[in-house]
């Protein structure tokens, strides 16, 4: 079953956001990710101004009671070192001057989302000091940012500075049709650089794996080894693939 994928944006750490509730729906999210042909996650909780911000102490103790639910139940999915999706906001500026904000666990590379309708000013220039200082920043689901990604000349220069990520519910056709549309021209484009499954149930895997079968039919198997565990792992270490 295992198709040696690994899923870089996902909420199953229990009760911690707006992801699993508890650990019970994270093993079964869990043993969804088997089926679809997972090996491992980097859990990637929010952390949001004035919403969910879980600390490095809660992420951690998380994602212990997961792995000891995973091993009870006889689930073969790896939890990584918890990170966190950083939405670039007060608590991200903040956080900037020390480098205190959660990154996988290479510290080489770290998740970022973006308000959908305003990016921030000067965003090719901050990427490229995030650059410049050793790390990688990695953009969550870029098709939601149709006003950034509708000059693909722009989106090109966004790939030589972040690793873009995709949603596959979004390439398997959900999230609105400007939304969906917008993935699935990225991504014949070449311009996305790995795809997730930002999973915060397992009611969401059913859309994961519409994008799946997307990929294959329209980008053919070799990509789908591409975007979900050759690239993922260049940019765990750091690399823009
Ligand atoms: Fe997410």
């Amino acid at each position: 079953m295992s198709r040696g994928f690994i899923d870089i944006h996902l909420h199953i750490l229990p009760g911690l956001d707006d992801g699993c509730v508890d650990v019970e729906q994270s093993v079964e999210l869990a043993r969804g990710l088997v089926e679809l042909g997972y090996d491992e996650v980097h859990p990637t909780p929010h952390q949001k101004a004035g919403s969910w911000a879980p600390s490095g102490d809660e992420r951690e103790s998380a994602a212990t009671a997961l792995r000891d639910a995973l091993e009870d139940a006889g689930v073969a999915l790896r939890i990584n070192a918890p990170a966190g999706e950083n939405m670039w906001d007060e608590l991200f500026l903040e956080r900037q001057v020390e480098a205190s904000f959660p990154k996988y666990a290479s510290e080489k590379s770290f998740l970022l989302e973006l308000h959908p309708a305003q990016a921030p000013p000067m965003l090719e220039q901050r990427l490229f000091e995030f650059r410049l200082a050793g790390r990688l920043p990695v953009l969550a689901h870029v098709e939601r940012y149709l006003d950034l990604t509708s000059d693909f000349s722009r989106v090109e220069g966004l790939c030589e500075r972040a690793a873009l990520l995709v949603n596959l519910a979004a390439l398997g056709g959900r999230g609105g049709w400007r939304v969906h549309r917008r993935a699935r021209k990225l991504a014949q484009a070449g311009l996305i650089h790995a795809a997730t499954t930002d999973a915060h149930s397992p009611d969401d895997l059913r859309d994961a794996f519409a994008g799946m079968r997307w990929i294959e039919k329209h980008l053919g198997e070799a990509a789908l080894e591409r975007l979900l565990s050759h690239n993922p792992r260049r940019i765990l270490a750091g690399d823009i693939p």
